[in-house]
């Protein structure tokens, strides 16, 4: 089986009972289970589809498949960010952080974001984070009390571990934490906060609520790395040498 989760391209051919898509329709895609998208054509079920965004090109989209999503998702549904609500996003710079970052703020939050070197951090406030500190370097607890004195409200964890042992030191009796599952280390639970796994659910809705928002958000998606498919082994090498600033593509 070809590998590659998501990606996005034109609509070749469509299924009989098929009426959201015509051939020639720029179509963004992702599919954990059934995967083939290191690919010249790729077939996937209707409802793990959805238009390109009008602000985003076929690359960028490409890009955001699979990250932008779950990002929502984890955002509005599993923290249910509310405007002024004080938000931790730890591992901002990456694929799935640097998007849920912009899906944030556009809920009206306060966003600490907890990025990778001193690029990653360039790059989240760009995005407009409110503040951020490189977690690798800095003291992450002493940064979280600083910009929420009164505690942390919400936490989006895309890294486990010690780093975040020490976001959820600073949050406030009664705060969340979420986390898409596949964050390694597992998050242990701790009393007083909300914990909430959760894994991406594509669908007709889920992709047109997701369309309003990139667009409402103008999403900025970052490319770390672009490589041509016929080099995927050089991508995947760049994936394992690791601090890949949001994603990497392969063009087709
Ligand atoms: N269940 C689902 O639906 C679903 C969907 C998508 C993703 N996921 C999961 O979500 C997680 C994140 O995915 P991703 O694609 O965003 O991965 P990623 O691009 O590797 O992002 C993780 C980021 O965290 C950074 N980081 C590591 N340690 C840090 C620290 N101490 N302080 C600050 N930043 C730190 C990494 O930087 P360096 O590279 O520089 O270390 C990287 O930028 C993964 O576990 C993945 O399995 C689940």
């Amino acid at each position: 089986m070809a590998l590659g989760t998501d990606g996005a391209g034109t609509v070749a051919a469509r299924g009989a009972r098929v009426r959201r898509f015509n051939e020639g329709d720029a179509v963004y895609a992702y599919d954990y289970d059934r995967r083939g998208f290191y690919a010249e054509y790729v077939a996937v079920a209707a409802n793990h589809a959805g238009h390109v965004p009008a602000t985003l090109d076929l690359g960028h989209a490409g890009a955001a498949a699979a990250s932008a999503s779950p990002r929502l998702q984890g955002i509005d549904d599993a923290l249910h960010v509310r405007t002024r609500d004080n938000v931790v996003i730890l591992g901002a710079s990456g694929a799935v952080g640097h998007l849920a970052l912009q899906f944030a703020k556009l809920r009206g939050a306060r966003v600490l974001a907890i990025a990778s070197g001193g690029e990653g951090v360039a790059l989240v406030r760009g995005l407009g984070a409110d503040e951020a500190i490189d977690g690798k370097k800095e003291d992450i607890a002493a940064a979280a009390r600083r910009f929420a004195p009164q505690g942390i409200d919400a936490v989006l964890a895309l890294i486990g571990g010690a780093s975040l042992g020490h976001c959820l030191a600073a949050v406030r009796a009664g705060g969340r934490l979420a986390y898409p599952n596949g964050v390694e280390p597992l998050p242990k639970k701790r009393a007083g906060i909300d914990f909430v796994g959760y894994d991406g659910v594509a669908g007709v809705r889920e992709f047109a609520r997701l369309n309003a928002r990139v667009e409402a958000a103008q999403l900025e998606v970052h490319i770390g790395a672009e490589f041509p498919l016929a080099e995927a082994g050089r991508a995947h090498e760049r994936v394992a040498a690791g601090h890949v600033l949001g994603k990497i593509v392969l063009r087709v």
